[in-house]
């Protein structure tokens, strides 16, 4: 059963916005929107393009590349589409520590 991992210092948890990292060879977005906690992939469920350069209004986040707009606290397209939401990870702060349940590394080719 995977395990929360420490991914950074709360201190440096944004009071309002996201913070791009990398965790397990993932690119990962976490941060503090309308007051709560979330943690997705950086990778835009309409094209795998970055989300990390769109543009976050309220909880919506728009993805700079082909306008797709995503709720980050629900993961939902908007509007929703079942197939194209955010995947998102479970983030919480124990103590001084922001910890995430880490995404799976990527899967490298045995050939
Ligand atoms: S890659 Fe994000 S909207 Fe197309």
């Amino acid at each position: 059963m995977p395990e929360y991992i420490p991914v950074f210092d709360v201190q440096d948890l944004p009071e309002e916005g996201l913070k791009a990292l990398e965790v397990n060879g993932r690119a990962i977005l976490i941060g503090r929107v309308n007051h709560q906690l979330v943690a997705f992939l950086d990778r835009c469920p309409h094209a795998a393009k970055p989300l990390k350069i769109g543009k976050l209004r309220g909880t919506e986040l728009k993805c700079a590349w082909h306008g797709w707009t995503f709720d980050v606290l629900t993961g939902k397209s908007v509007p929703d589409h079942p197939a194209f939401r955010l995947t998102q990870y479970p983030v919480k702060i124990e103590g001084s520590k922001v910890l995430i349940i880490p995404p799976e590394p990527p899967q490298t080719s045995s050939l």
